[in-house]
């Protein structure tokens, strides 16, 4: 209760993003904080990565976004168009990823890793000790990239999934800031 005392203070964190243009393999592309000016084009990723399904709603992005003081999400275009978009959650000393996806053409080409670990860095300045996510226990080639990044399985939630029946893995990775590894 002390550590934790010592480490999270909600109203201290600090989710503030600057946009700024991103170079990756040779392309250039701006990455900026979302807002429901976003969604369509979100909501049309989706469509395209999880093969016309939209596993987050208008609703749920529209409410996502809303969450300013504990949640962050970032947006990945090459001019007009949405290559990529991440999610995450501060809960009490943890960072998690609630969400993913780069658009098919663009992937493999190392966005989903720079998103990912943009995450962790905001995550270690607020004094997160832990990065968590869940992934179906099929969705091979993001665990792929999830264990490159250094998540490690914790569990099974099973029928996490539960319109197609299918489980998750809660996958975990361990960050410290030096602060915190001092006084630990
Ligand atoms: C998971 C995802 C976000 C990765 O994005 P990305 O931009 O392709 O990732 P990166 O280019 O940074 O990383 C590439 C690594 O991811 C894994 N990977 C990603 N796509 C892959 C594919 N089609 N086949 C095999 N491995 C793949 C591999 O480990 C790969 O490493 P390698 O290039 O050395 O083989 C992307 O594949 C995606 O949007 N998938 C559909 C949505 C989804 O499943 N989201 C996750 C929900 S939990």
């Amino acid at each position: 209760m002390k550590k934790f005392s010592l480490f999270f203070h909600p109203a201290e964190i600090d989710l503030s993003f600057s946009p700024f243009a991103l170079r990756l393999d040779n392309q250039t592309y701006q990455i900026m904080k979302a807002s429901d000016e976003n969604i369509a084009d979100l909501l049309g990723l989706e469509q395209e990565v999880y093969f016309g399904r939209t596993p987050w709603s208008r609703f749920s992005f529209k409410s996502e976004l809303k969450k300013h003081a504990n949640s962050l999400y970032l947006v990945v275009y090459q001019g007009s168009t949405l290559v990529g978009f991440v999610g995450m959650r501060m809960q009490a000393q943890e960072g998690h990823i609630t969400n993913i996806a780069v658009k098919p053409a663009f992937q493999k080409r190392g966005i989903g890793g720079f998103l990912l670990r943009t995450m962790i860095e905001i995550a270690q300045k607020n004094h997160a000790v832990q990065m968590t996510l869940e992934v179906r226990s099929d969705n091979y080639n993001a665990q792929s990239l999830y264990r490159k990044i250094g998540f490690r399985d914790n569990f099974i939630r099973k029928n996490y999934y539960s319109a197609e029946h299918a489980d998750a893995v809660s996958m975990i990775k361990k960050i410290a800031d030096r602060e915190q590894e001092e006084v630990n």
